[in-house]
């Protein structure tokens, strides 16, 4: 039998644990140890017969396991993992890369200095759907892209808001759930030239926005639109439609609508429609269910991907670029919806 990839995870709290469920699911990963300062994760270390570090300089120098997850918070992934690269540690660091763009850069150079992998946690890459809708579009089967409308429409209940940081700069739908689906259209639909955003705070009146509109234009000349708001009782985001996490009932609905000039695709409950002979909305338009049950496995698929990059048997999926890239435009996003002006990217 194969050996096992010794895993530490860094900071064992909402993400840190379903990475512990996804590495004991995993046939490719072991758990190495965990790292923490809080107490509770010791008693977690323990049940699960693993080493416990207070640092992650006590976990370098005692004892090097072939990879870490970073899972801390956003203001501690610089100092962290830079510590594990510079121990040549490869790394999967949660999204984002870093709260803001010197220190992700700081972050990508020290990969490059140490030769040392680094992967961002955007784990919907690694959803079979999501492979399945890029290998489509990659292949020309419906048409050059035309447009996009992605919804990130949720209700947040009252209790949410008991954590004040969640209606403070940041804590809003645009940081917390648009940038996963940023990502998503990103990678699916290629580089973004502009961006032009808006926003309000209307509904609830927090500081930060409870609902937002975003236009990208992409280098393609493909255009799309992304709604998001956490103030809308709808079955149309990607969290109550991939039936990722099973905190969130599922809708059998689709969140992503991607329109091409031979046909067009709705994801996750995957469509391909499209019209037979004569393109025309004249005649009828047909659809195909693609045959791709939803999945429970994009975590465990993202850890089975880390060991593969780890054996050196594929390249890291998710890169420190990509990590920035979506920072840069989450940026633009914000510097916009304050102005209103359209914005490019370099
Ligand atoms: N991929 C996703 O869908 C997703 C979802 C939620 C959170 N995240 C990301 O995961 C990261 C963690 O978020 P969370 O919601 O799990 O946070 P959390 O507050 O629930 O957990 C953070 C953990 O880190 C520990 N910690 C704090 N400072 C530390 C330090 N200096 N050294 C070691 N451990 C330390 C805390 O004790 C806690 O256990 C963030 O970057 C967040 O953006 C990603």
């Amino acid at each position: 039998m194969k050996k096992k990839i010794k895993i530490s995870v860094v900071g064992i709290g909402l993400m840190g644990s379903q990475h512990l469920k996804a590495i004991s699911i995993s046939k490719k990963a072991k758990l190495h140890s965990i790292v923490d300062i809080n107490h509770k994760s010791k008693l977690i270390a323990k049940k699960l017969r693993v080493p416990f570090y207070k640092t992650s300089n006590d976990l370098i120098k005692n004892n090097k396991p072939d990879a870490v997850i970073v899972a801390t918070p956003n203001q501690f992934h610089e100092k962290h993992t830079i510590s594990f690269l510079n121990a040549k540690i490869p790394v999967l660091l949660e999204k984002p890369i870093s709260s803001n763009i010197k220190k992700a850069q700081k972050i990508i150079n020290s990969s490059k200095k140490n030769k040392t992998h680094l992967l961002i946690g955007y784990h919907r890459r690694h959803n079979s759907i999501v492979s399945n809708v890029k290998k489509k579009i990659q292949t020309g089967k419906i048409g050059k892209i035309v447009a996009g409308n992605v919804m990130c429409w949720l209700y947040k209940n009252k209790q949410w808001f008991n954590e004040k940081w969640r209606i403070k700069k940041g804590g809003g739908p645009l940081g917390i759930n648009l940038v996963h689906d940023i990502d998503l259209i990103c990678y699916l639909l290629g580089p973004v030239d502009y961006v032009q955003a808006s926003s309000s705070n209307k509904i609830r009146k927090y500081k930060v926005e409870d609902t937002a509109i975003v236009n990208f234009s992409f280098r393609s000349g493909a255009l799309c639109t992304l709604s998001v708001s956490d103030t809308i009782v709808a079955p149309w985001s990607y969290e109550l439609t991939a039936g990722e996490n099973p905190a969130y009932p599922i809708t059998n609905q689709s969140a992503y609508y991607i329109g091409g000039t031979k046909g067009s695709i709705q994801f996750p409950n995957l469509k391909n429609w499209y019209n037979k002979g004569e393109r025309s909305w004249w005649k009828p338009i047909y659809h195909k269910d693609m045959n791709i049950r939803l999945s429970r496995y994009t975590l465990i698929n993202q850890i089975n991907h880390l060991c593969d990059v780890v054996n050196g048997k594929a390249k890291p999926k998710v890169t420190g670029e990509d990590g920035l890239q979506s920072l840069k435009i989450f940026a633009a996003i914000l510097k916009s919806s304050k102005s209103g002006k359209k914005i490019k990217l370099n």
